[in-house]
């Protein structure tokens, strides 16, 4: 294809949306696909808070938000109600940041520096469940940290006693999820954690997924795992407001224990002609608006407008693990998920084959590797949506099912 032109003249302003509107003819359907695209759609009203106010803050630079009362504060209670959410002490501090793998970063980037100025370390590593985000091996290639990896349990979380086995002189961190992307389930924080102050170390809890559903689910009366700052031991967390805290995309929380530990991640630098640089994260001009879409978000729905969401999350992962049991050959792992994520598993049929025929069908799944299964984030969706997508994962399994007896010759073989 040619490659695109600079443009020669002007277009007015109502031509450019309509020739967006024809590029996003392309695009997947968003009502069929807000089941897997990490659309996290609370609904039409909170999407619409949402977008109101990332509109009314989409031109200020969050880089000199100090010089703008209003966005300041904002962020300043948009980290303040993050902090009470997940039960952090008084002398807690954080940061809003653009999204989970920047605050993992941030975390790395923190515990490095720690490890450098109070204990001299210059060839940091982590000790991480095999189950910890893939982002994270990302921040520490940048950061030129080792990443040492440990099995995870029989029962997918992190393994404590194999994690004491890894750890040395110039281990500076150990990370549990709350819960991991792959298969969903919490790591044992209050064991990490305690292992991590047993040995004097930092222990951050990525609660990218869980940050902003778990308390909810938990005030809803669910068994949701100890994890946040009320595990003694648990030195920082991050917490995506652009997941589960429906708000616009580019919103995240790192928040610490400490302030002072907060400060390690702050950079400062005199040696340009400019003057003294000192910024806490790693962008320099940031985008405004999801700071007050995050605000807006927070205040519109409070405790109880995410409790409620909460229930109706919770509510469709129930029908929809209900209906994917009735249907031949699938099942779902784990039995009874920790929170929202699971996977639809099959002892008989190829599920990548079954998400391909998902697909032409106009759902998009994502698929996970161990086992081979499609994943499901779940989030509030409503009942048609659930009962429209199990008609066609049913199609879909049947499909795959009457190929593969096809390929067998006709013979009900499912070896
Ligand atoms: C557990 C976990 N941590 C970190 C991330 C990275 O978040 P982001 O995509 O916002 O960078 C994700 C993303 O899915 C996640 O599931």
């Amino acid at each position: 294809m040619a490659r695109k032109s600079f443009p020669t003249g002007s277009t007015p302003s109502d031509d450019v949306m309509a020739a967006i509107a024809d590029l996003a003819k392309g695009d997947p359907d968003p009502d069929a696909n807000r089941l897997a695209l990490y659309a996290m759609y609370p609904g039409d009203e909170v999407h619409a808070m949402a977008t109101r106010a990332w509109h009314a803050y989409s031109h200020p630079n969050a880089l000199v938000g100090r010089l703008i009362p209003s966005l300041f504060r904002m962020e300043q209670e948009v980290v303040e109600m993050g902090l009470d959410l997940l039960q952090a002490p008084e002398g807690a501090a954080g940061v809003l940041i653009s999204g989970g793998s920047d605050s993992l970063f941030q975390a790395l980037y923190t515990a490095r520096e720690t490890g450098r100025i109070e204990r001299a370390i210059d060839h940091p590593n982590i000790v991480v469940s095999r189950t910890a985000h893939a982002s994270l091996e990302k921040s520490a290639h940048y950061l030129g940290i080792e990443v040492r990896r440990v099995h995870e349990r029989e029962d997918r979380r992190a393994d404590v006693e194999a994690t004491k086995g890894l750890i040395d002189g110039n281990t500076v961190l150990l990370f549990g999820s709350a819960p991991h992307y792959p298969m969903g389930q919490f790591d044992p924080i209050p064991e990490l954690a305690a292992l991590a102050q047993e040995r004097g170390l930092l222990m951050h809890v990525d609660a990218c997924v869980g940050g902003f559903l778990a308390p909810f689910m938990r005030e809803n009366g669910e068994p949701i795992p100890p994890f946040d700052f009320a595990v003694p031991g648990v030195t920082s967390m991050s917490a995506d407001l652009h997941k589960y805290g429906y708000t616009a995309k580019g919103a995240s929380l790192i928040l610490y224990r400490d302030a002072a530990l907060a400060e390690r991640q702050r950079f400062t630098c005199d040696a340009w002609p400019y003057g003294a640089y000192s910024v806490k994260t790693f962008a320099g001009s940031r985008p405004a608006g999801p700071v007050a879409s995050a605000w807006a978000v927070l205040h519109h729905l409070g405790r109880d407008g995410y409790r409620e969401i909460a229930r109706r999350t919770v509510a469709a992962r129930c029908r929809m693990m209900a209906g994917i049991a009735a249907i031949p050959d699938l099942y779902c792992h784990p039995e009874k998920p920790d929170l929202s994520i699971f996977l639809i598993c099959s002892g008989s049929l190829d599920m990548f084959r079954v998400a391909d025929e998902v697909a032409k069908r106009g759902f998009i799944v994502f698929r996970a590797g161990e086992p081979r299964s499609i994943h499901m984030l779940g989030d509030p969706r409503p009942d048609d949506l659930v009962d429209r997508f199990l008609g066609v994962l049913a199609e879909a399994a049947a499909e795959v099912r009457a190929g593969r007896k096809k390929d067998m010759g006709g013979g009900a073989v499912y070896a």
